[in-house]
């Protein structure tokens, strides 16, 4: 197995657990964070999507407790946790800060297993926080992965991924698609997840490392429009849906309607939900074709779809900002680049460009010059790789 290595990471967490928690035997898990080729904003719509785990995630040092006390800690994050079971509740609070993940997944896994014990816990990683990478999702699979090995549940991957999404929906109230904790919990090396999230149904596409590179983008800018931003764009998609199902017919996501129904109901939706429609409808068939692509070992065909992608999610659906549209255009100009598009919801954060092998330094050294002469700010960088899905390190 093609297993993570972050070796500072794994002595670091080792450590502080070591001396917060004291010695004795501890187990260590790993979950990667994702990057999606195609397929922006389609989950929450019963779409298709193309997402792909990265060798960055989250690291995890655990010991179950007897008594149902959770201790959390993070070698990220100053905030330190320790709480009774009793007092976990049905909803996460400020006070629980990013410690909400793992309690939201302790709190669902209970629910789902009854296993109601408590664990004492480290937490690091090496993807970029809050930049469209999927840390969240990452601590969440990690965190449920830990429980059912510590429980011996021996659930599915799916089911743990079901486990992580209801912690985020219902605990920590994020109304997302379950195209992250999907893509940590069922990533393999060398494959691509095609996620149908209507279902869920899913099955792994070939990704051939040697003939394609993933670069991170990072604006630097923060996300911080988000969660707004997000929670907008699923009400239009709802209102969207509720004009489709009265006017054309009676179907259970807004991705299930074609170009032409869209099209067909755009005086009756108004101009705002018609073009997040429009994004929807296109979007899909530009996941069908990325596929496709991937089948056919097509990755100039592939970076099309995500050149694509990116102009309709900046048009059509509006997540994108100048930051993004001005770092991919940027990639975009260089040879041995496929293609490139924003990353996670948008609003900020990070684009990803495919590219050749060998590419990476010189599109760096242009993309970094056109960023700055533009906004004065250096835009980071990290050469990613296709990672495996959840895993425990020895
Ligand atoms: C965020 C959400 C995902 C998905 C993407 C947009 O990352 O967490 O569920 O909706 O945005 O594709």
């Amino acid at each position: 197995m093609n297993a993570p290595t972050a070796p500072r990471l794994l002595d670091a967490i080792s450590t502080r657990f070591r001396a917060d928690f004291g010695d004795g035997p501890f187990r260590r898990f790993f979950a990667p964070g994702r990057i999606n080729l195609v397929g922006a904003h389609l989950d929450y719509n019963g779409g298709d999507v193309l997402p792909m785990a990265v060798d960055r995630g989250i690291y995890l040092a655990i010991r179950p407790r007897s008594d149902d006390r959770l201790r959390l800690r993070s070698l990220d994050q100053k905030l330190v946790v320790d709480v009774d079971a009793g007092q976990v509740g049905a909803r996460t609070r400020p006070a629980f800060g990013w410690a909400g993940y793992p309690l939201g997944v302790w709190q669902c896994f209970r629910e789902a297993t009854g296993h109601a014990a408590g664990f004492e816990a480290v937490f690091a990683g090496d993807l970029p926080m809050a930049s469209g990478l999927s840390s969240s999702a990452a601590i969440e699979v990690v965190t449920a992965l830990a429980l059912d090995t510590l429980h011996g549940t021996r659930l599915e991957r799916q089911q743990l991924a079901l486990i992580a999404h209801k912690a985020e929906n219902g605990f920590v109230g994020v109304r997302c698609g379950i195209m992250d904790q999907f893509a940590s919990a069922l990533g393999r090396a060398g494959q691509v997840l095609l996620l149908h999230c209507a279902g869920p149904r899913w099955e792994h596409v070939p990704f051939d490392p040697t003939a394609c590179e993933v670069l991170v983008l990072d604006t630097r800018k923060p996300r911080l429009l988000a969660k707004s931003g997000f929670n907008e764009r699923v009400a239009q998609c709802a209102s969207a849906h509720e004009v489709l199902r009265t006017h054309v017919r009676d179907l259970p996501h807004l991705a299930s309607y074609s170009l032409a129904d869209v099209e067909q109901c755009r005086s009756a939706m108004g101009e705002t939900s018609y073009r997040r429609a429009r994004h929807v409808a296109t979007e899909m068939e530009r996941t069908r074709t990325a596929a496709l692509a991937l089948r056919a070992h097509d990755y100039q065909r592939l970076g099309q779809c995500l050149n694509s992608s990116h102009a309709s999610a900046s048009g059509d659906y509006e997540v994108s900002c100048d930051e993004l549209d001005v770092i991919t255009a940027a990639a975009r100009s260089c040879d041995g680049v496929f293609g490139s598009r924003l990353t996670g919801a948008g609003f900020g954060g990070c684009a990803i460009a495919l590219l050749r092998p060998g590419q990476a330094e010189v599109v760096q050294e242009h993309v970094a010059t056109a960023f700055r002469s533009r906004f004065g700010v250096e835009p980071g960088f990290d050469l990613l790789r296709n990672g495996t899905g959840p895993v425990e390190l020895g």
